[in-house]
């Protein structure tokens, strides 16, 4: 079969670890894919940069958004970032010129997700995102096919490791939040803006992509009620563990009566939960459906590996054919639910 030629914006820790993987697991991935996969031209910032991978026998293209007129690119894979910019440009041109398009850009899906969704569907295009919630977990997998029976009642879950690993941290050593905040930031947790991870901000970027998926609405990231763990003290986590409690900034989206509610919040959860045992940098999903009962989901939320596990998994399903509506059904169809907002207390 004719090879399903890529095009990658980005050589940063997502975007070297699938070349790596495609480097790596060629055989293995003509073999589940149904026919090669090549990387064909690739764009960063820098062009000289050493990046940990052989990348000289792919085109170079300076404007990540060539990528997307190139004629000899099938699928376009955007590892940049940014809500705005040159991301967000790349898609747009991307899906207008016929390529199917693969990204881990949560904020800019939390942004502008459903615009994009009608404009691939109106190209007849695949845009896909796993990568974007939770890393390595499959969770828009899990929601948009295996569960696709269910109807969801309530999405939860811990989905920023950076918070994850500053509370625990807290939690085991007893060392206040600026420190830990430090240690984090000197291991290279933290976005660029630190804030998109401790404001919550990251977090509900996801959560609204999951509640679109689970719940058939337009992405609402504007109505999730968010609150960061930047006022979280040493005596808030030792009182909450002396009543059998730990601190963890938990999503949880679910229908009601008042509409959509969406919530990005730091919540005492039970120490017994699954969700209260959950150690450092790890993120865990739970979902609950009417048919289904409760799953829970539990892996690595970041880094180079996972992450890029997660796009493959998407490319892979482009090789194979599998063309799903972006958010599990036609974004036309996406109801705009009246928002039900919640106090953050
Ligand atoms: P990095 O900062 O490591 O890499 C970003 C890459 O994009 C760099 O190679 C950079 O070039 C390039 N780049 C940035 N802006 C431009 C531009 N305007 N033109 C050309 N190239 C550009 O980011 P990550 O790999 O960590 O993240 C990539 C995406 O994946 C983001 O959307 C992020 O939110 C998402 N994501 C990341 C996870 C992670 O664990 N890191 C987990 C889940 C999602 P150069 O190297 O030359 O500076
Ligand atoms: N900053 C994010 C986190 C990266 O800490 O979870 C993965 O999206």
């Amino acid at each position: 079969s004719a090879p399903l030629r890529l095009g990658i914006a980005g050589l940063g820790t997502v975007g070297i670890g699938v070349v790596k993987i495609v480097q790596t697991h060629a055989e293995m991935i003509m073999r589940r894919g149904g026919r090669p996969i090549e990387i064909v031209a690739v764009s960063a910032n820098s062009r000289t940069k050493e990046r940990g991978a052989d990348i000289s026998g792919y085109a170079w293209e300076d404007d990540p958004v060539a990528l997307g007129r190139r004629d000899d690119i099938d699928v376009v894979i955007e590892l940049m970032g940014g809500e705005n910019g040159a991301a967000k440009a790349l898609v747009e041109t991307a899906l207008k010129n016929g390529k199917d398009v693969v990204t881990a850009n949560k904020a800019l899906l939390a942004r502008h997700g459903t615009e994009l969704a009608r404009l691939a569907e109106s190209h007849d295009r695949v845009l896909r995102f796993e990568a974007a919630v939770a890393g390595g977990i499959p969770v828009i997998k899990a929601l948009t096919e295996g569960l696709a029976g269910n109807r969801i009642t309530r999405v939860m879950g811990v989905m920023n490791g950076t918070c994850n690993y500053i509370l625990t941290r807290m939690e085991a050593t007893g060392q206040g939040y600026n420190v830990l905040f430090d240690e984090a930031f000197k291991l290279g947790y933290l976005e660029a803006d630190p804030n998109l991870d401790v404001g919550g901000i990251d977090a509900g970027h996801k959560l609204s992509l999951l509640s679109a998926i689970a719940f058939g609405t337009e992405v609402d990231f504007d109505n999730v009620v968010l609150q960061g763990i930047g006022s979280i003290s040493l005596d808030d986590i030792r009182l909450a563990r002396d009543m059998g409690y730990s601190i963890k900034l938990l999503g949880v989206a679910q229908m009601t009566g008042r509409g959509l509610e969406q919530r990005m919040t730091p919540c005492l959860v039970p120490e017994t939960h699954p969700l209260g045992q959950l150690q450092g940098g790890t993120n865990m999903v739970v979902i609950e459906g009417d048919s289904v009962g409760q799953i829970v989901l539990r892996g690595a939320g970041a880094g180079e590996g996972p992450t890029a596990s997660a796009v493959m998994g998407d490319v892979l399903d482009i090789a194979r054919g599998l063309r799903l509506p972006v958010f599990g059904q036609p974004a036309a169809t996406l109801t705009d639910a009246p928002p039900a907002v919640v106090s953050a207390g």
